[in-house]
């Protein structure tokens, strides 16, 4: 089977003031189609540089991805796509950004309205769709960045740690919501985030980076019951036992990040 995503021998430096920093060293990742994978790696490891590349929005320089079969070469349309800083136009309303990327893709305006509204309500935030995101809090900002990726159902879906500024209760909420669209649709997900709890929960493989320059350290496969409860998974003991295996990767390389 063609994996959805597959990358091959990636390499990546920056060069910054004159200095050149190896942020990727050959990464190998195939991700299958439909399957649900997790990014997780200490602060700077290049999990959203990475992410920029599958998306192309960062030049491939070394090594190759394809995405489908095709080899990324400049913007890549056939992904969803929500970046570490979101892309909510200030100067638009809810109901505008969660409708640009329909129009893009020449949904008529009832049919665009109706997704509009079922995405406002999936997001919880019903009764928010002539309200300018500066009138929104973080988290609800958030929460209008992920009905703009839903809304045209993409059918990969590239998420940059996307319930990171939400509150501990609203990002379980969120993340039920997320499962539940993704069992009943099977996107191929990348999903980046630092709550190892979280990557357990969602995630069916979870892919531990190194400290810079990033690679990949361990694949953990994580073999939960399938559920949508979010909350109760975590009492489970495969769930522990997942979690104590990433804990147990990932710790020594966000320690020998701070003594470097
Ligand atoms: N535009 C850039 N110019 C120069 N260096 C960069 C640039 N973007 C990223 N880097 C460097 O590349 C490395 C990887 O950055 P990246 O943003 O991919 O990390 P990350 O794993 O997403 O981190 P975080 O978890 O903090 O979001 C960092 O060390 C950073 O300093
Ligand atoms: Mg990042």
């Amino acid at each position: 089977m063609t994996a959805s995503i597959a990358i091959t021998a990636v390499r990546k430096s920056y060069v910054a003031r004159g200095r050149e920093v190896l942020a990727l060293d050959r990464v190998d990742l195939d991700i299958a189609p439909g399957e649900f994978v997790a990014f997780v790696g200490p602060s700077g490891c290049g999990k959203s540089t990475l992410m920029n590349m599958i998306a192309g929005i960062l030049p491939i320089e070394e090594g190759r991805i394809l995405h489908d079969g095709r080899p990324v070469n400049g913007i890549n349309r056939n992904v969803g796509y929500m970046t570490q800083q979101d892309a909510v136009l200030p100067w638009r309303t809810v109901e505008d950004n969660i409708a640009l990327p329909l129009r893009f893709h020449g949904m008529a305006g009832p049919a665009r309205r109706a997704r509009v509204e079922e995405m406002l309500a999936a997001v919880g935030l019903t009764g928010f769709a002539r309200s300018f995101p500066g009138e929104l809090s973080g988290g609800m900002r958030k929460r209008v960045a992920i009905a703009q990726l839903l809304a045209y159902e993409p059918g990969t879906l590239l998420m940059d740690e996307p319930f990171g500024a939400l509150d501990a209760q609203l990002k379980l909420l969120m993340q039920e919501q997320l499962l539940r669209i993704w069992t009943e649709r099977r996107q191929t997900v990348v999903f980046v985030t630092h709550d190892l709890a979280e990557a357990v929960t969602l995630a069916q493989r979870v892919v531990v980076f190194s400290g810079r320059p990033g690679r990949i350290k361990q694949i953990e496969n994580v073999q939960l019951p399938p559920t949508l409860d979010v909350f109760r998974v975590r009492f489970l003991p495969e769930f522990e036992a997942a979690y104590t295996r990433l804990w147990d990767a990932l710790a020594p390389e966000i320690r020998s990040g701070e003594a470097a």
